[in-house]
């Protein structure tokens, strides 16, 4: 066939036959080429820029959300917190006492004493104002805390049983605050205050059933005791007599989401 012919179409040929070209993959982090050293250096000012940039907002943004690490008045003119007893007995004395006995640490913060009928006698409701922000935090001392270690510690004394645990499953006091309203006042105003009226709350009272406790179990000394018994039941709820009035706390709106 003559060649002008072949020009008029497209010869398939053997895919296999075509030669591969070799191109030297260019490793932009140690070729020696100087436009490849240029680009690096550019690349390395462009990143090490950009991240100043971003770590600039980041510390901007946190700021803003931590409230600048200053307390402008308008966030702890009225720091409120409800100081709520559903116990009511014993438990309920000490809870309260202790909170009169606290200096809030600062004159802007006000315990509020509420009653538990003013939230329908439901711990769950207590939420509510931490939540619409009418209080900063609310302190619950959970009903029938004096009846349940009352109840522990006739248990003890009572030789014919063993105890396993306190009668307490959930620990008697519920701390409820949101810190994404102010994560710097939280923490610096609001929750030591009460952590430190709890301590002390349970200090006294643990001190109380201490002494009853003594008194009791040597009133009661007698023959038919077995004392063995009584000791190892001590043993078993020595956390009531060590911190009988412990807390658990409920950040109900968090505030960092570094955290
Ligand atoms: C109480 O808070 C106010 C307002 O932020 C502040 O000026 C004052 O120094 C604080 N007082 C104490 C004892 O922390
Ligand atoms: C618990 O015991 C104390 C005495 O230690 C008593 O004053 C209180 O009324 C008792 N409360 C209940 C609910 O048993
Ligand atoms: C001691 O425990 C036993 C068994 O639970 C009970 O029957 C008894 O009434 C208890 N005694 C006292 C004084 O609480
Ligand atoms: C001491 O005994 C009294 C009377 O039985 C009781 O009410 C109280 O709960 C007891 N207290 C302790 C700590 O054992
Ligand atoms: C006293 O209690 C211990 C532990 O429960 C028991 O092993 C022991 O037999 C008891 N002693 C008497 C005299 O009941």
């Amino acid at each position: 066939m003559h060649p002008r012919y072949r020009l008029g179409y497209i010869i398939a040929e053997d895919p296999s036959s075509y030669q591969i070209p070799t191109i030297e993959p260019v490793h932009i982090w140690n070729s020696s080429n100087k436009d490849i050293v240029s680009l690096r250096k550019n690349l390395l000012r462009q990143w090490i820029f950009a991240s100043i940039e971003l770590w600039t907002v980041i510390f901007l943004i946190s700021t803003i959300y931590f409230g600048s690490g200053s307390n402008p008045s308008k966030y702890t003119d009225n720091l409120d917190v409800n100081i709520i007893d559903y116990d009511g007995d014993l438990a309920g004395y000490y809870f309260t006492n202790a909170f009169r006995q606290t200096a809030s640490g600062n004159s802007t913060l006000h315990w509020c004493y509420k009653d538990s009928s003013d939230f329908n006698h439901n711990v769950d409701d207590t939420q509510d104002e931490v939540q619409n922000g009418k209080v900063w935090a609310a302190v619950v001392l959970r009903a029938d805390t004096t009846r349940l270690i009352n109840q522990s510690f006739a248990a003890l004394a009572n030789t014919t049983t063993t105890l396993i645990s306190p009668f307490i499953s959930t620990l008697p006091i519920l701390v409820i605050y949101g810190d994404g309203r102010n994560t710097f006042t939280v923490n610096t105003y609001v929750l030591p205050p009460i952590r430190s009226a709890i301590a002390k709350a349970s200090a006294q009272y643990g001190q109380y059933l201490r002494s009853t406790l003594i008194h009791n179990l040597s009133s009661s000394a007698n023959s038919a005791n077995n004392y063995t018994q009584q000791l190892f039941n001590t043993f078993q709820i020595g956390s009531l007599l060590v911190d009988p009035l412990s807390a658990s706390y409920q950040n109900i709106h968090p505030g960092s989401p570094l955290v």
